[in-house]
Formats: C-alpha cells, structure tokens, sequence
C-alpha cells in the first residue's frame, strides 16, 4: 500500500503503523486521518497481521495533535461531524480485534493523546510528553479524550489536565495509569514487541474477546455528547482567536464568545 503520511512495516506478524510528518510533529491532518483509516482496515482484514504497534516519526513527537492548521479551513459549523470522523477511526483502533499497542516516542498531545488513549494500551519513552491542550485553542477534547483520559486516569486528575491544558511527563504518567512502562527510546519498540510477543502466544479468539469484553464497559452516548460539545465550542469566536494564536505563534487572548 502506497501512503504519503504514514509508514507501514510488517514485521513478525506485528504490523508498525509510523505516523509521518515530523517537520510538523507528526500532526493529524485529514491525509493522516484517512491513510491511519486504511492501515486499519487492513489490520482487520489481513491474515499476516496479527498485532500492531502505532507510532510517531522522528525523536521529537508521537503525534503532537490534530493539524491546527487545517482547522483555519474547515468550516465553523463541521466541527461536530469533525470530531466523528476522528472517533469513528479511533473506535476502528479501540475495536480492532487484535492487540494495538502505543509506542509514545515523543509529544503525544491532543488528538495525539487520543490515539495513544484508543490503542489496548501504550507504553512511553521516558522524553515522552502527554496532555490535552485544547482548552488553550478554545476548544475541548474531540477525538474521544474528555471519555477515555477521564476512564484511564480518573476524573480528578483528567479534569485537571483538559482545564489546565498542562503537559505531563511520562514517569507521572505511568504514575496516573495511562502508559503502563517508561522505555528509553531505543528500547522502546523492542519493550513494545516483547510484550507483543507473549501475547501473540496466547489464544486469538480470546484475546479478541477480552477486548471487545473490556471495551463493552464505554458508554457511547459520551462520545456523542463530546462531538456535540466539541462543534459548538468550534463556532465560537474563542476557537478563531485560540487557533489564529497559535498559528501566530503568540498567547491567544479570550474574551468567553
Ligand atoms: N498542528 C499543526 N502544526 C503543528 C502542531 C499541530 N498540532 N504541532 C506542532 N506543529 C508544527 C508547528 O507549527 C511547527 O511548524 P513550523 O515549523 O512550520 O512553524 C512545527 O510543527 C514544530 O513545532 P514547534 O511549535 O516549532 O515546536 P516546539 O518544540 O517549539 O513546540 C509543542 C512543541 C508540541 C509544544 C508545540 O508545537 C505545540 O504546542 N503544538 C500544538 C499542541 C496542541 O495544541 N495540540 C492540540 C491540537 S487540537
């Protein structure tokens, strides 16, 4: 398969899915979104492939959020059917009935947190750097953030985070619940395929089913609720100026329309 944004490699029956743009922090535009899309579709559906490992390009960034960008070009009332479509390919993630497992090589922000937070589980290299900083663009979580860091790291420490839009490192992380191993960088997708390796030992029609057993427990109508939310704050004159700030690299300033 031939894809301009991410790279592909099937290694062992483990399948890495690289996300790759790492001169803009391996960003998630709508090409990412789409060609991510794919490389599930054939997770699903491809023999050879017995579990996969998604990842980021580079030494700086697993995936340093939704393009910011992009967001300057899509209309003020697609916000809502925006954050579908990112849910949709991350449910795609999360209900894969092989193991996904998120190799956090760097900043995993934003939407970026939210792919780390739909693979089955993720593992951080030790200058990995987590947090859901929307609320700095005058915007709120869309691609699953406010349902899963919420269930991941409970609602205390998740509100804290989406409200502050604070970074944390991976040691707090691992502390929180939200990545299970802190890996040097060179050790990290070897950390990842030894893990990969006792699970590809074990039975693949239960593990199938403890996913879908485990992922049972979300409730759905949370997520329709955040892609509701997520499009009315995306009209908001906030959103313009958090996003025009960014993009002019100075603080945004916000007046609360
Ligand atoms: N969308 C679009 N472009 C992004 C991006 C994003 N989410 N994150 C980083 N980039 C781009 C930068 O604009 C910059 O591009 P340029 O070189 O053409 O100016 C490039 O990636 C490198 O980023 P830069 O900001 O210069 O790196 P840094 O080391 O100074 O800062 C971050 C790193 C991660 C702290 C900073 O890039 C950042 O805050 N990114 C946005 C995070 C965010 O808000 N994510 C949620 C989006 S909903």
């Amino acid at each position: 398969m031939d894809f301009s944004t991410i790279k592909t490699s099937l290694d062992n029956h483990i399948f890495i899915i690289t996300i790759n743009r790492p001169n803009k922090l391996n960003a998630l535009n709508q090409t990412v979104l789409n060609e991510l899309n794919e490389a599930m579709a054939l997770a699903y559906t491809d023999a050879n492939i017995k579990a996969v490992i998604i990842t980021g390009a580079g030494e700086k960034a697993f995936v340093a959020g939704a393009d910011i960008a992009e967001f300057v070009s899509v209309k003020d009332d697609e916000g809502e059917s925006l954050s579908k479509k990112g849910q949709d390919i991350f449910f795609k993630i999360e209900n894969c009935p092989k193991p996904v497992i998120a190799a956090v090589n760097g900043f995993a922000l934003g939407g970026g947190c939210e792919l780390a937070m739909a693979c089955h589980f993720r593992l951080a290299s030790t200058n990995a750097k987590f947090g859901q900083p929307e609320v700095n663009l005058g915007l709120i979580p869309g691609y699953g953030g406010t349902q899963r860091l919420t269930m991941l790291i409970g609602k205390g420490k998740a509100m804290e985070l989406m409200m502050t839009g604070n970074m944390i490192g991976a040691e707090d992380a691992k502390t929180f619940g939200l990545v299970n191993y802190v890996e040097s960088a060179e050790n990290l997708i070897p950390k990842t395929k030894e893990i990969l390796k006792i699970i590809l030992t074990k039975s693949p029609v239960a593990i199938a089913k403890i996913i879908a057993s485990v992922n049972f427990y979300f409730n759905k109508e949370g997520f329709n609720e955040e892609a509701k939310l997520f499009g009315e704050a995306f009209l908001t004159e906030d959103k313009k100026e958090g996003t025009a700030a960014f993009l002019e690299k100075r603080k945004p300033v916000f007046k609360g329309n």
